[in-house]
């Protein structure tokens, strides 16, 4: 008899809801998200700012901002709960799960060269010698695209560039060779050839090593290069997800229609966006019903009163709209 084990996905999230306490009142910018990556798969998470893709990550890390709570939910990565893990490694260490924040001075430490930041997990975390370690980190340096690693390692993080902390920031996330690297808009300072670059080896490690990727992007166009699969956030939810390329040429929610209809096409530059009309909700008062109500165009009363779940609307495929089977048309991309 043979005995086959249950297949684990690289990161699993269930359930995720975070309150965070805001001008005397508590918001929840991220309520019940769920999903999964397989190893050496990408999930891109898009949305407008402020729908919460950034307190979701910092959420799956437990580094959430002062006075944040989780209120639900579950994360394991390769099937060890998070708490298991960080128990062993302390706080927002865990070994296998790693983070390009959205701002690298804000998360790089500034009184510690770039260099001891990139060799500390190899000497720590992996056991390396402090020359092993070392070379480690001029090694990381230099897959990341920095010029004259050998300088650049005894730099603070002040004294270089923008898209310079940018990279350090990636090869902090890569120096404890995690099994899954969430990355926020890691390459929004970087100019265009370092951000293929940089885009080109989370793909290498991807193939190479299995690594896993949730991948926060504002552009739908680098998410479509990065990612198999999609998940749009509004207002602290999922309202859509499924295969990227699927989800961008035939959107089931009126508001990934609209992400799209309102994006820059460098490949059509005489068509004109149309935005969304309106702004994301005040989170601390979202709509009753469908909280996107206000800004759809196919609302119905109905959708003002009934609160709306992610539900399958194909293979592979899920929306949270009561109209979704109306969405038939494609965008003006496709
Ligand atoms: N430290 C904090 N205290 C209170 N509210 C916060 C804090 N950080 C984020 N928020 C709020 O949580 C919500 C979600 O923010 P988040 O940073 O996750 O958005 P985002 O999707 O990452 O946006 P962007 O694309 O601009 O990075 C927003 O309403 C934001 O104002
Ligand atoms: S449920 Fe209604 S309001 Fe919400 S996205 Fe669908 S059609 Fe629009
Ligand atoms: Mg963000």
């Amino acid at each position: 008899m043979s005995v086959v084990s249950a297949a684990v996905s690289a990161l699993a999230v269930e359930d995720l809801s975070v309150e965070l306490p805001r001008d005397g009142t508590t918001i929840r910018p991220v309520n019940g998200v769920s999903f999964t990556v397989e190893r050496g798969r990408s999930l891109a998470i898009v949305g407008e700012s402020g729908s919460g893709k950034s307190v979701t990550l910092r959420a799956i890390l437990g580094l959430l901002p002062k006075g944040g709570r989780v209120t639900s939910g579950h994360v394991a990565v390769e099937g060890r709960t998070l708490k298991e893990s960080r128990r062993n490694l302390g706080r927002g260490r865990d070994a296998h799960l790693s983070i390009v924040f959205q701002d690298p001075l804000a998360a790089l430490n500034p009184v510690l060269t770039v260099g001891a930041q990139i060799a500390e997990a190899p000497r720590f975390v992996l056991g390396l010698t402090r020359r092993a370690a070392r070379d480690r980190a001029l090694e990381l340096l230099r897959l990341v695209g920095i010029p004259d690693p050998v300088r650049r390692y005894d730099a603070y993080p002040h004294e270089l560039s923008g898209g310079l902390r940018q990279r350090v920031m990636i090869a902090v996330a890569l120096s404890s060779e995690p099994k899954v690297l969430l990355c926020d808009e890691p390459t929004t300072s970087l100019d265009v050839t370092i951000q293929a670059q940089v885009l080109a080896l989370l793909s290498d490690l991807r193939r190479d090593e299995g690594l896993a990727l949730v991948f926060v992007t504002h552009d739908l166009g680098v998410a479509a290069e990065v990612a198999e699969d999609l998940a749009v956030m509004y207002a602290g939810r999922l309202v859509e997800t499924g295969p990227v390329s699927e989800v961008l040429s035939s959107p089931k929610h009126p508001y990934t229609f609209g992400l799209l209809e309102s994006a820059i096409d460098v490949d059509t530059p005489d068509r004109i966006p149309l935005a969304i009309p309106g702004s994301l909700p005040d989170l601390s008062q979202l709509p009753k019903g469908c909280a996107f109500h206000p800004r759809c165009f196919l609302a119905t009363p109905e959708c003002t009163t009934t609160d709306v779940e992610l539900r399958s609307v194909g293979e592979g495929r899920a929306s949270a709209c009561l109209h979704a089977d109306q969405l038939t048309i494609g965008t003006r991309r496709s």
